[in-house]
Protein backbone atom coordinates (compact mmCIF):
# COMPACT_ATOMS: atom_id res chain seq x y z
CA UNK A 1 0.00 0.00 0.00
CA UNK A 2 1.38 2.93 -0.97
CA UNK A 3 1.83 5.97 2.04
CA UNK A 4 -0.41 8.97 -0.17
CA UNK A 5 -2.25 8.46 -3.28
CA UNK A 6 -3.70 11.13 -4.73
CA UNK A 7 -6.43 10.15 -7.32
CA UNK A 8 -7.50 12.97 -10.12
CA UNK A 9 -7.21 15.84 -7.84
CA UNK A 10 -8.18 19.06 -9.30
CA UNK A 11 -8.05 22.66 -7.40
CA UNK A 12 -10.21 25.68 -9.32
CA UNK A 13 -9.34 28.96 -7.87
CA UNK A 14 -12.49 30.77 -10.07
CA UNK A 15 -13.68 30.20 -13.30
CA UNK A 16 -10.78 30.27 -15.25
CA UNK A 17 -8.19 29.80 -12.99
CA UNK A 18 -7.17 26.49 -12.29
CA UNK A 19 -4.20 25.77 -9.51
CA UNK A 20 -4.13 21.68 -10.31
CA UNK A 21 -5.81 21.20 -13.15
CA UNK A 22 -5.21 16.88 -12.80
CA UNK A 23 -2.87 15.45 -10.46
CA UNK A 24 -1.98 11.37 -10.19
CA UNK A 25 0.15 10.25 -8.30
CA UNK A 26 1.58 7.40 -5.63
CA UNK A 27 4.05 7.99 -2.89
CA UNK A 28 5.56 4.84 -1.49
CA UNK A 29 6.54 4.71 2.23
CA UNK A 30 10.09 5.95 3.03
CA UNK A 31 10.04 7.58 -0.48
CA UNK A 32 11.60 10.75 -1.25
CA UNK A 33 9.42 12.70 -3.50
CA UNK A 34 10.46 15.93 -5.34
CA UNK A 35 7.60 18.34 -7.48
CA UNK A 36 9.48 20.06 -9.87
CA UNK A 37 8.17 22.59 -12.28
CA UNK A 38 8.44 26.29 -13.11
CA UNK A 39 6.33 29.01 -11.41
CA UNK A 40 3.03 28.77 -11.15
CA UNK A 41 2.42 25.41 -12.12
CA UNK A 42 0.51 24.10 -9.22
CA UNK A 43 3.09 22.32 -7.06
CA UNK A 44 2.24 24.78 -4.03
CA UNK A 45 -1.14 24.38 -4.45
CA UNK A 46 -0.82 20.68 -4.52
CA UNK A 47 1.03 20.55 -1.22
CA UNK A 48 -1.52 22.82 0.26
CA UNK A 49 -4.75 20.27 -1.08
CA UNK A 50 -2.44 17.46 0.63
CA UNK A 51 -1.88 19.34 4.01
CA UNK A 52 -5.42 20.12 4.17
CA UNK A 53 -5.07 23.68 3.87
CA UNK A 54 -6.86 23.87 0.62
CA UNK A 55 -9.97 22.16 -0.69
CA UNK A 56 -9.88 20.19 -3.18
CA UNK A 57 -12.41 20.72 -6.17
CA UNK A 58 -11.82 16.96 -7.33
CA UNK A 59 -10.85 13.81 -6.38
CA UNK A 60 -9.75 11.62 -3.62
CA UNK A 61 -6.75 11.67 -1.05
CA UNK A 62 -5.76 8.49 0.73
CA UNK A 63 -3.12 8.41 3.65
CA UNK A 64 -2.20 4.95 4.30
CA UNK A 65 -5.40 3.62 2.54
CA UNK A 66 -7.85 5.99 4.51
CA UNK A 67 -9.42 8.68 2.59
CA UNK A 68 -8.60 12.35 4.37
CA UNK A 69 -9.61 14.51 1.49
CA UNK A 70 -12.21 16.36 3.94
CA UNK A 71 -10.36 15.64 7.15
CA UNK A 72 -8.79 18.53 9.05
CA UNK A 73 -5.20 19.60 8.81
CA UNK A 74 -4.15 18.93 12.16
CA UNK A 75 -5.93 15.33 12.17
CA UNK A 76 -3.76 14.04 9.49
CA UNK A 77 -0.50 13.39 10.77
CA UNK A 78 1.12 15.39 8.64
CA UNK A 79 3.56 17.82 9.06
CA UNK A 80 5.11 20.94 6.67
CA UNK A 81 8.08 23.30 6.25
CA UNK A 82 7.42 26.19 4.25
CA UNK A 83 9.85 28.47 2.47
CA UNK A 84 8.97 31.37 5.04
CA UNK A 85 10.13 29.81 8.56
CA UNK A 86 7.07 30.44 10.43
CA UNK A 87 8.62 29.63 13.59
CA UNK A 88 6.95 31.38 16.59
CA UNK A 89 9.40 34.47 17.51
CA UNK A 90 8.42 34.87 21.36
CA UNK A 91 9.51 31.20 21.76
CA UNK A 92 12.93 29.55 22.65
CA UNK A 93 13.81 27.12 19.75
CA UNK A 94 13.30 24.28 22.65
CA UNK A 95 9.68 25.47 23.03
CA UNK A 96 9.26 26.03 18.85
CA UNK A 97 10.11 22.22 18.73
CA UNK A 98 8.54 20.39 21.89
CA UNK A 99 4.87 22.63 20.85
CA UNK A 100 3.31 20.06 19.13
CA UNK A 101 4.92 17.02 21.48
CA UNK A 102 2.92 18.56 24.49
CA UNK A 103 -0.24 19.10 22.56
CA UNK A 104 0.28 15.33 22.15
CA UNK A 105 0.48 14.82 25.89
CA UNK A 106 3.89 13.18 25.68
CA UNK A 107 5.11 12.76 28.71
CA UNK A 108 7.67 15.35 29.91
CA UNK A 109 11.03 13.28 29.66
CA UNK A 110 10.48 11.50 26.64
CA UNK A 111 9.74 15.43 24.79
CA UNK A 112 13.13 16.49 26.35
CA UNK A 113 14.85 13.50 24.88
CA UNK A 114 13.37 13.72 21.38
CA UNK A 115 13.79 17.75 21.06
CA UNK A 116 17.64 16.92 22.02
CA UNK A 117 17.45 13.83 19.33
CA UNK A 118 15.66 16.05 16.79
CA UNK A 119 17.57 19.02 17.02
CA UNK A 120 20.74 17.35 17.18
CA UNK A 121 19.78 15.83 14.07
CA UNK A 122 19.91 19.06 12.09
CA UNK A 123 22.67 20.54 13.95
CA UNK A 124 20.82 23.18 16.68
CA UNK A 125 21.27 21.02 19.48
CA UNK A 126 23.29 23.61 21.28
CA UNK A 127 20.99 26.42 19.88
CA UNK A 128 18.10 25.58 22.35
CA UNK A 129 17.72 28.39 24.73
CA UNK A 130 17.62 31.13 21.70
CA UNK A 131 14.80 32.90 20.56
CA UNK A 132 14.61 32.90 16.50
CA UNK A 133 15.24 36.31 16.51
CA UNK A 134 19.15 35.60 17.58
CA UNK A 135 19.31 33.00 14.44
CA UNK A 136 20.40 32.94 11.39
CA UNK A 137 18.11 32.09 8.17
CA UNK A 138 19.81 28.87 8.35
CA UNK A 139 19.33 27.97 11.57
CA UNK A 140 15.77 29.40 12.02
CA UNK A 141 15.41 26.89 9.13
CA UNK A 142 16.55 24.13 10.63
CA UNK A 143 14.09 24.68 13.61
CA UNK A 144 11.40 24.71 11.26
CA UNK A 145 12.48 21.28 9.90
CA UNK A 146 13.35 20.05 13.50
CA UNK A 147 10.05 21.12 14.36
CA UNK A 148 8.27 19.00 11.82
CA UNK A 149 10.49 15.99 12.05
CA UNK A 150 9.78 15.97 15.95
CA UNK A 151 6.51 14.56 15.73
CA UNK A 152 7.45 11.91 13.45
CA UNK A 153 5.00 12.45 11.12
CA UNK A 154 2.96 9.79 8.51
CA UNK A 155 4.10 12.21 5.57
CA UNK A 156 6.47 15.32 5.60
CA UNK A 157 5.76 17.80 3.47
CA UNK A 158 8.43 21.07 2.32
CA UNK A 159 7.66 23.50 0.17
CA UNK A 160 11.11 25.61 -0.96
CA UNK A 161 12.37 24.80 2.06
CA UNK A 162 15.77 26.35 1.16
CA UNK A 163 14.68 29.34 -1.46
CA UNK A 164 15.09 31.78 1.00
CA UNK A 165 18.66 30.46 2.02
CA UNK A 166 22.08 31.91 -0.01
CA UNK A 167 23.49 29.83 -2.73
CA UNK A 168 26.04 28.45 -1.06
CA UNK A 169 24.22 27.24 2.26
CA UNK A 170 21.28 25.98 -0.21
CA UNK A 171 23.70 23.34 -1.36
CA UNK A 172 25.20 22.13 1.85
CA UNK A 173 21.31 21.94 3.55
CA UNK A 174 20.39 19.78 0.20
CA UNK A 175 23.21 17.22 1.09
CA UNK A 176 22.02 17.55 5.13
CA UNK A 177 18.14 17.19 4.32
CA UNK A 178 18.94 13.66 2.33
CA UNK A 179 21.13 12.51 4.56
CA UNK A 180 18.62 13.15 7.42
CA UNK A 181 16.00 12.04 5.11
CA UNK A 182 18.44 8.33 4.99
CA UNK A 183 18.14 8.48 9.05
CA UNK A 184 14.59 9.40 9.47
CA UNK A 185 12.96 7.48 6.40
CA UNK A 186 10.34 9.85 6.80
CA UNK A 187 7.97 9.70 3.80
CA UNK A 188 8.58 13.04 2.09
CA UNK A 189 7.17 15.65 -0.68
CA UNK A 190 9.05 18.37 -1.30
CA UNK A 191 9.02 20.99 -3.75
CA UNK A 192 11.64 23.23 -5.61
CA UNK A 193 11.63 24.91 -9.13
CA UNK A 194 15.50 23.72 -9.30
CA UNK A 195 15.83 21.23 -11.25
CA UNK A 196 19.59 20.63 -9.82
CA UNK A 197 18.36 20.76 -6.72
CA UNK A 198 15.46 17.98 -7.49
CA UNK A 199 18.43 16.01 -9.37
CA UNK A 200 20.63 16.17 -6.00
CA UNK A 201 17.72 14.73 -3.78
CA UNK A 202 14.67 12.74 -5.02
CA UNK A 203 14.02 9.29 -5.58
CA UNK A 204 12.05 10.03 -7.91
CA UNK A 205 10.81 13.37 -9.33
CA UNK A 206 7.30 14.61 -10.17
CA UNK A 207 7.80 17.06 -12.82
CA UNK A 208 4.84 19.48 -13.59
CA UNK A 209 3.68 22.01 -16.14
CA UNK A 210 0.36 24.19 -16.24
CA UNK A 211 -1.04 22.37 -13.45
CA UNK A 212 -0.79 18.68 -14.63
CA UNK A 213 2.21 16.20 -14.40
CA UNK A 214 4.32 16.16 -17.40
CA UNK A 215 6.22 12.90 -16.06
CA UNK A 216 7.04 10.89 -13.09
CA UNK A 217 10.66 9.02 -12.86
CA UNK A 218 13.85 8.88 -11.02
CA UNK A 219 16.96 11.15 -11.88
CA UNK A 220 18.16 9.66 -14.43
CA UNK A 221 14.93 8.42 -16.00
CA UNK A 222 13.99 11.84 -16.56
CA UNK A 223 17.35 12.75 -17.99
CA UNK A 224 18.21 10.15 -19.90
CA UNK A 225 14.16 9.22 -21.04
CA UNK A 226 12.57 12.62 -20.99
CA UNK A 227 9.48 12.15 -21.76
CA UNK A 228 9.16 15.24 -24.14
CA UNK A 229 10.85 18.38 -25.32
CA UNK A 230 9.63 20.51 -21.87
CA UNK A 231 11.39 17.85 -19.44
CA UNK A 232 14.42 17.70 -21.56
CA UNK A 233 14.67 21.26 -21.72
CA UNK A 234 13.91 21.72 -17.91
CA UNK A 235 16.21 19.13 -16.62
CA UNK A 236 19.77 19.89 -16.85
CA UNK A 237 22.30 22.93 -17.01
CA UNK A 238 23.24 23.81 -19.77
CA UNK A 239 19.77 22.59 -21.22
CA UNK A 240 19.66 20.10 -23.50
CA UNK A 241 20.10 21.63 -27.78
CA UNK A 242 17.42 20.43 -29.97
CA UNK A 243 17.20 20.64 -33.35
CA UNK A 244 14.56 19.68 -36.61
CA UNK A 245 15.73 17.69 -38.91
CA UNK A 246 13.86 15.53 -42.01
CA UNK A 247 14.22 11.81 -41.28
CA UNK A 248 14.23 9.66 -44.55
CA UNK A 249 15.01 5.82 -45.51
CA UNK A 250 17.57 5.11 -48.72
CA UNK A 251 18.35 1.31 -49.18
CA UNK A 252 17.71 0.48 -45.58
CA UNK A 253 19.81 3.65 -44.15
CA UNK A 254 18.09 5.95 -41.63
CA UNK A 255 19.12 9.63 -42.34
CA UNK A 256 18.51 12.38 -40.48
CA UNK A 257 19.06 16.02 -42.50
CA UNK A 258 19.77 19.05 -40.58
CA UNK A 259 20.91 22.45 -42.52
CA UNK A 260 24.24 22.09 -40.80
CA UNK A 261 24.60 18.23 -41.14
CA UNK A 262 23.30 14.67 -41.78
CA UNK A 263 23.53 11.77 -39.38
CA UNK A 264 23.00 8.43 -40.44
CA UNK A 265 21.70 5.91 -37.83
CA UNK A 266 21.35 1.93 -37.85
CA UNK A 267 17.91 0.87 -39.08
CA UNK A 268 17.64 -1.82 -36.87
CA UNK A 269 18.74 0.06 -33.47
CA UNK A 270 16.32 2.78 -34.60
CA UNK A 271 13.85 0.94 -36.31
CA UNK A 272 11.14 3.42 -34.93
CA UNK A 273 12.76 6.18 -36.55
CA UNK A 274 11.36 4.78 -40.13
CA UNK A 275 7.80 5.33 -39.38
CA UNK A 276 8.68 9.13 -39.78
CA UNK A 277 9.94 8.77 -43.11
CA UNK A 278 10.03 11.95 -44.98
CA UNK A 279 8.85 13.78 -41.81
CA UNK A 280 10.67 16.30 -39.35
CA UNK A 281 11.83 15.05 -36.30
CA UNK A 282 13.39 16.59 -33.15
CA UNK A 283 16.72 15.80 -31.72
CA UNK A 284 17.82 16.40 -28.40
CA UNK A 285 21.14 16.52 -27.75
CA UNK A 286 22.70 17.29 -24.35
CA UNK A 287 25.50 19.00 -23.71
CA UNK A 288 28.36 16.80 -23.11
CA UNK A 289 26.69 14.38 -26.05
CA UNK A 290 27.80 16.61 -28.75
CA UNK A 291 31.91 16.25 -28.75
CA UNK A 292 34.65 17.76 -30.38
CA UNK A 293 36.65 15.22 -32.68
CA UNK A 294 39.04 15.59 -35.62
CA UNK A 295 38.26 17.38 -38.56
CA UNK A 296 38.35 14.33 -40.72
CA UNK A 297 35.90 12.33 -38.35
CA UNK A 298 32.93 15.21 -37.83
CA UNK A 299 29.88 15.52 -38.75
CA UNK A 300 30.20 19.41 -39.17
CA UNK A 301 32.66 22.33 -38.30
CA UNK A 302 31.98 25.30 -36.64
CA UNK A 303 33.25 28.50 -34.98
CA UNK A 304 33.52 29.00 -31.34
CA UNK A 305 31.52 31.77 -30.05
CA UNK A 306 32.40 31.97 -26.59
CA UNK A 307 34.13 29.17 -23.51
CA UNK A 308 33.12 29.26 -20.35
CA UNK A 309 35.17 27.81 -17.81
CA UNK A 310 33.66 25.76 -15.32
CA UNK A 311 36.99 24.67 -13.69
CA UNK A 312 35.88 21.07 -13.61
CA UNK A 313 34.86 21.25 -17.17
CA UNK A 314 34.38 23.67 -19.69
CA UNK A 315 30.77 24.91 -21.05
CA UNK A 316 31.87 25.74 -25.36
CA UNK A 317 28.93 27.85 -27.20
CA UNK A 318 28.78 27.96 -31.11
CA UNK A 319 26.04 29.24 -33.86
CA UNK A 320 24.43 26.48 -35.59
CA UNK A 321 21.92 28.26 -37.90
CA UNK A 322 21.51 31.02 -36.07
CA UNK A 323 20.84 29.17 -32.88
CA UNK A 324 23.25 28.98 -29.85
CA UNK A 325 24.05 25.66 -28.89
CA UNK A 326 26.11 24.31 -25.90
CA UNK A 327 28.20 21.82 -25.23
CA UNK A 328 30.54 20.30 -22.14
CA UNK A 329 34.08 19.98 -22.22
CA UNK A 330 36.96 18.82 -20.48
CA UNK A 331 39.23 21.20 -19.24
CA UNK A 332 42.24 19.93 -21.00
CA UNK A 333 40.66 20.61 -24.25
CA UNK A 334 42.16 23.84 -25.77
CA UNK A 335 39.63 25.92 -27.04
CA UNK A 336 39.40 29.56 -28.07
CA UNK A 337 36.74 31.75 -29.66
CA UNK A 338 37.07 32.07 -32.83
CA UNK A 339 38.79 28.35 -33.62
CA UNK A 340 36.96 25.94 -36.00
CA UNK A 341 36.26 22.89 -34.24
CA UNK A 342 35.19 19.66 -35.86
CA UNK A 343 32.23 18.60 -33.82
CA UNK A 344 30.19 15.28 -33.96
CA UNK A 345 27.66 13.62 -31.65
CA UNK A 346 27.20 10.37 -29.37
CA UNK A 347 24.36 9.54 -31.16
CA UNK A 348 23.41 6.77 -28.83
CA UNK A 349 22.57 9.34 -26.29
CA UNK A 350 20.26 11.05 -28.27
CA UNK A 351 16.54 11.94 -27.91
CA UNK A 352 14.23 12.00 -30.60
CA UNK A 353 11.06 13.60 -30.13
CA UNK A 354 7.89 13.92 -33.00
CA UNK A 355 7.54 17.20 -33.94
CA UNK A 356 4.08 17.26 -34.06
CA UNK A 357 3.40 15.96 -30.49
CA UNK A 358 6.90 17.00 -28.95
CA UNK A 359 6.71 13.62 -26.91
CA UNK A 360 9.90 11.13 -27.10
CA UNK A 361 9.70 8.90 -29.81
CA UNK A 362 10.30 5.59 -27.95
CA UNK A 363 13.17 3.40 -29.10
CA UNK A 364 12.59 -0.06 -28.11
CA UNK A 365 16.73 -0.53 -27.63
CA UNK A 366 16.37 1.81 -24.52
CA UNK A 367 14.59 -1.47 -23.51
CA UNK A 368 17.40 -4.09 -23.44
N1 LIG B 1 -5.45 31.53 -3.66
C1 LIG B 1 -5.40 31.61 -5.00
N2 LIG B 1 -6.36 32.24 -5.71
C2 LIG B 1 -6.32 32.27 -7.06
N3 LIG B 1 -5.35 31.71 -7.80
C3 LIG B 1 -4.36 31.08 -7.16
C4 LIG B 1 -4.33 30.98 -5.72
N4 LIG B 1 -3.23 30.27 -5.37
C5 LIG B 1 -2.60 29.95 -6.52
N5 LIG B 1 -3.28 30.42 -7.59
C6 LIG B 1 -2.91 30.22 -9.02
O1 LIG B 1 -2.80 28.84 -9.25
C7 LIG B 1 -1.68 28.55 -10.08
C8 LIG B 1 -0.72 27.61 -9.36
O2 LIG B 1 -0.12 28.31 -8.28
P1 LIG B 1 0.89 27.63 -7.28
O3 LIG B 1 0.35 26.31 -6.85
O4 LIG B 1 1.21 28.60 -6.22
O5 LIG B 1 2.16 27.41 -8.22
P2 LIG B 1 3.68 27.05 -7.84
O6 LIG B 1 3.76 26.74 -6.39
O7 LIG B 1 4.03 25.89 -8.73
O8 LIG B 1 4.48 28.26 -8.22
C9 LIG B 1 -1.08 29.90 -10.46
O9 LIG B 1 -1.61 30.28 -11.69
C10 LIG B 1 -1.55 30.80 -9.34
O10 LIG B 1 -1.66 32.13 -9.79
MG1 LIG C 1 4.93 27.61 -4.86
Amino acid sequence: MATLELIDIAKRFSKNVWGVKKMDLEVEEKEFIVLLGPSGCGKTTTMRMIAGLEEVTRGTILLEGKDITDIPTRDRGISMVFQNYAIWPHMSVYENIAFSLKLRRMPGNEIKARVQKTADMVKIGNLLKRLPGQLSGGQQQRVALARALAVEPKLFLMDEPLSNLDAKLRVIMRTELKAIHQQTQATSIFVTHDQSEAMSMADRIVIMKDGKIVQIGTPDEVYFKSANIFVAGFIGTPPSNFFTVKCSVENGGISLQHPNFTLTVDPHEFKELQEYRNKDIIIGARPEDILIVPKESAAFTEKVLVVEPQGSHQVVAFKLNERIVKMIVSPEIKVRPNDTIGLAFNVQRLHFFDSNTEKRIPLGREEL
